[in-house]
């Protein structure tokens, strides 16, 4: 009989994709649970982006180790990802968790957890690991939507980031693989793709096949097949994928597109490789080719070296992009980084704090105007889910990646339907089920 994996995922939706790549590689020997109670084996897959993120995940493994490891010594700990490398020595000695593992050594697990070897850490990164023909075992998924990750590693080396040390170098994945997991989705009725990477549109494959070649190729599979990306860089947006995602419908009209900051000096020291003004012309390059489009965005508050006149420039760029989302930190300094080595983490706690606030507080209200211009028009939603509010609705999302939630019609998961929106708040647009789709 099969033994029983429990997999913890925190942080991004990078480790979502990594933890069923890890379900499939370990699926001869392994059968997911979904309660840790049962599990015979732990895995808790890590994020290092933030000291936070960190700390919480140092918290839960202290917990699950009297929970399930001290009593029932049988219950095996481990932890993955992008953690691994920096912890291990840690965790290791202080008898925290039997094995460890970092994010492209996913293919050793099998003998990781094996009692009959002695090897319990393997944090060693690849050049090229794009675990290309593992196909995952999508274990948490609705069914409707799906993550596909089409390359690993980043090679930009923004001097806030850890990520190019925990995941190592840019590299893509086959095209031939990609389409092939995509075959499999489609044969099992999903409606919807995330092309995942740490910067997709850098996608290359064999000198000149880039990302809108696999984007187009991959919209003219199927109609009914919705196609959305994660993360672009603002410096490789190129025009090229944004006609690309205007000729089909069936590409999301959304762009999620990491500003950092409003102001030059910062953008510098943080290695962003572009300026203030650079960005708001690719903004403007999307408003063109998609008007309908919405935009996201990542900020930091309080970088080194970070005037009240720095900040005062983030405010002003979120007024003129009137970003429809936000993802909003505080720098959270890491080891290892260029900034930690080289610059100082010289604004003070409080001032971080406030100068999130007052982000966060432009985003509400931008969010908030964005969902109210949406009152009265009506689009064609993928229905994900049950709302988690009441039985009585569906939880959708439209091609904008808005949310909107809608009494039950005749309808069931997984159906495109057309909803007039009747109401909203900044998070959420309400409406009901039409019959015609005027936008
Ligand atoms: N401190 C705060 N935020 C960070 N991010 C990355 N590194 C840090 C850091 N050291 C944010 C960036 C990135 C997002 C994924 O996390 O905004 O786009
Ligand atoms: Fe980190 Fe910059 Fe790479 Fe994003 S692009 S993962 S912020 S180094």
């Amino acid at each position: 009989m099969k033994k029983k994996l429990y997999i913890e995922t925190y942080g991004c939706q990078m480790n979502v994709a990594d933890s069923e790549v890890v379900a499939s590689i370990l699926s001869d020997e392994y059968v997911i649970c979904t309660d840790e109670k049962e599990a015979d084996v732990i895995l808790v897959n890590t994020c290092a982006i933030r000291e936070n993120a960190e700390q919480k995940v140092l918290k839960r493994i202290q917990e699950l180790n009297v929970l399930y490891r001290k009593k029932q010594k049988k219950v095996k700990l481990g932890l993955i990802g992008c953690m691994a490398e920096r912890f291990s020595t840690q965790l290791l000695k202080e008898d925290k968790v039997d094995i460890i593992a970092g994010p492209d050594a996913y293919r050793s697990l099998p003998i990781l957890l094996d009692e009959n070897e002695k090897d319990n850490v393997n944090t060693v990164l690849s050049t090229v690991e794009t675990y290309d023909d593992i196909i995952p075992i999508r274990y948490a998924s609705n069914g409707v939507a799906a993550f596909v990750s089409i390359m690993r590693g980043c090679n930009n080396f923004c001097s806030y980031c850890v990520v190019p040390y925990t995941r190592g170098r840019e590299r893509s994945r086959d095209p031939k693989t990609i389409m092939h997991d995509i075959e499999i989705l489609i044969e099992k009725a999903y409606k919807e793709i995330t092309f995942l990477g740490q910067n997709v549109n850098s996608y290359i494959w064999e000198n000149d096949y880039r990302f809108h070649h696999l984007m187009e190729d991959v919209a003219r599979l199927n109609q009914n097949l919705r196609i959305r990306f994660a993360t672009s860089h603002p410096k490789d947006l190129s025009d090229n994928l944004l006609k690309i995602m205007a000729a089909y419908p069936n590409i999301c009209k959304s762009i999620h597109l990491p500003a950092q900051s409003g102001s030059n000096q910062v953008l510098q020291k943080m290695n962003r490789k572009y300026t203030r003004e650079w960005y708001l012309e690719r903004v403007d390059a999307i408003k063109k080719y998609m008007p309908e489009a919405t935009i996201s965005t990542d900020l930091i508050a309080g970088f080194c070296g970070e005037t009240e006149e720095d900040h005062q420039a983030t405010l002003s760029l979120m007024q003129t992009v009137a970003y429809d989302y936000a993802f909003m930190f505080k720098y959270s300094e890491r080891s290892g980084t260029f900034a930690a080595k080289q610059l100082k983490d010289d604004v003070a706690e409080e001032v971080k704090t406030r100068r999130l606030e007052e982000i966060i507080a432009v985003q509400r209200n931008s969010s908030h105007k964005s969902n109210l211009a949406d009152i009265g028009k009506t689009f064609e939603v993928l229905i994900e889910g049950h709302s988690k509010r009441s039985a009585d609705f569906y939880f959708a999302r439209n091609s904008q990646n808005k949310v909107i939630v809608f009494p039950k019609t005749k309808h069931t998961i997984g159906d495109y339907v057309n909803v007039k929106v009747e109401s909203c708040t900044a998070a959420t647009l309400f409406g009901k089920a039409v019959e015609e789709k005027t936008i």
